[in-house]
C-alpha cells in the first residue's frame, strides 16, 4: 500500500490545525505519527479514516484520493480497522458481542459466521476465556484488546490507532504494544499516533514528526530518532526521553 499526503489543510474553530501536510509512505507498512499535544496528529488520523473531510488538498492510497462524499467515504471507513485512545466497546455487549456487532452489521456477516470470525479472532490473541465477559469485567489492557481484535476481524486493509494505549498502566501497555508487533509482522499496514517511543522506534518502519499543524520530518524510524534533523524535533524528544 501506498499513502500520500498532498497539501492538507484543515481549520477547526479559528485555529488551522494542518498546515499544508505533504509526505509520501511507500511502500507504508507500520507508520508512527509522533509529536507534541495539540500538533494535529488526530485531526490527520480523522481525516484519513474519512471521518472528517479536508478543507484543501488530498489525501491518496494507491494513487487514488480518498472521496469526499458521504456513501463513498463509508465504504472507505468499511475498509479500514479504527482503534481510538479508550472507551472503544460497548459497554451493554460482551467481548464476543462487540466483534460479531460491525461484522453482521457493517460487513453483512450471517450471525453464525460472525461469531466464528469472532472466537477464531479472540483465540487468536489469547482473549478467547474472555469472550462472554462485558468491558466493565475486564481490564483496560484486555479491553484494548479487544478493541483492536474488533478492528482487524473483518481484515481491514489498513488499521488506524490513535495513542491506543495512553490510557493503561506500564504492564497493560506492554500487553497491547505486543499484540500490535504481532500484527505488523503478519504485515497489516497500520498508521498508530504513539507516545511510546520505546514502541515507534522497535516497531515502526516510518516515523513522521508533526509540529504545529505540520510534518516536520519524516523517514525511517532509526534515522529520525539517531539524527534528528530539526531542532524542533531534538527539543520534543529530548522531553519525552528525560523520564
Ligand atoms: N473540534 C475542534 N474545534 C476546534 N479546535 C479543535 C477541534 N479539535 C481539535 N482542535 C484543535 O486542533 C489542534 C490539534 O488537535 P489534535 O487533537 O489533532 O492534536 P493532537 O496532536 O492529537 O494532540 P494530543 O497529543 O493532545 O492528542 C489543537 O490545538 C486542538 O485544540
Ligand atoms: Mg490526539
Amino acid at each position: 500500500m501506498k499513502l500520500n499526503f498532498q497539501a492538507l489543510s484543515k481549520q477547526l474553530g479559528s485555529q488551522l490545525v494542518l498546515r499544508g501536510i505533504d509526505a509520501e509512505f511507500s511502500p507504508l507498512q507500520c507508520l508512527a505519527l509522533i509529536g507534541p499535544s495539540g500538533s494535529g496528529k488526530s485531526t490527520l488520523l480523522r481525516l484519513l479514516a474519512g471521518l472528517d473531510t479536508p478543507d484543501t488538498g488530498a489525501i491518496l492510497i494507491d494513487d487514488r484520493p480518498l472521496p469526499t462524499r458521504e456513501r463513498a467515504l463509508r465504504k472507505h471507513r468499511a475498509r479500514l480497522g479504527i482503534v481510538f485512545q479508550a472507551y472503544n466497546l460497548f459497554p451493554h455487549l460482551s467481548a464476543l458481542e462487540n466483534i460479531t456487532l460491525p461484522l453482521e452489521r457493517v460487513h453483512r456477516f450471517r450471525k453464525s459466521a460472525a461469531e466464528q470470525i469472532a472466537l477464531e479472532t479472540l483465540e487468536r490473541f489469547q482473549l478467547a476465556a474472555h469472550a462472554h465477559k462485558k468491558p466493565a469485567a475486564l481490564s483496560g489492557g484486555q479491553q484494548q484488546r479487544v478493541a483492536i481484535a474488533r478492528a482487524v476481524a473483518c481484515k481491514p486493509d489498513l488499521l488506524l490507532l490513535d495513542e491506543p494505549t495512553s490510557a493503561l498502566d506500564p504492564e497493560m501497555t506492554s500487553e497491547v504494544l505486543d499484540l500490535l508487533l504481532q500484527l505488523r509482522s503478519e504485515g497489516r499496514p497500520m498508521v498508530i499516533v504513539t507516545h511510546s517511543m520505546g514502541f515507534a522506534r522497535k516497531a515502526a518502519d516510518a516515523v513522521a514528526f508533526l509540529a504545529d499543524g505540520q510534518i516536520l520530518e519524516h523517514g525511517p524510524a532509526e534515522a529520525l530518532f539517531s539524527a534528528p534533523k530539526t531542532q524542533a524535533l531534538r527539543d520534543f524528544l529530548d522531553k519525552v526521553l528525560r523520564y
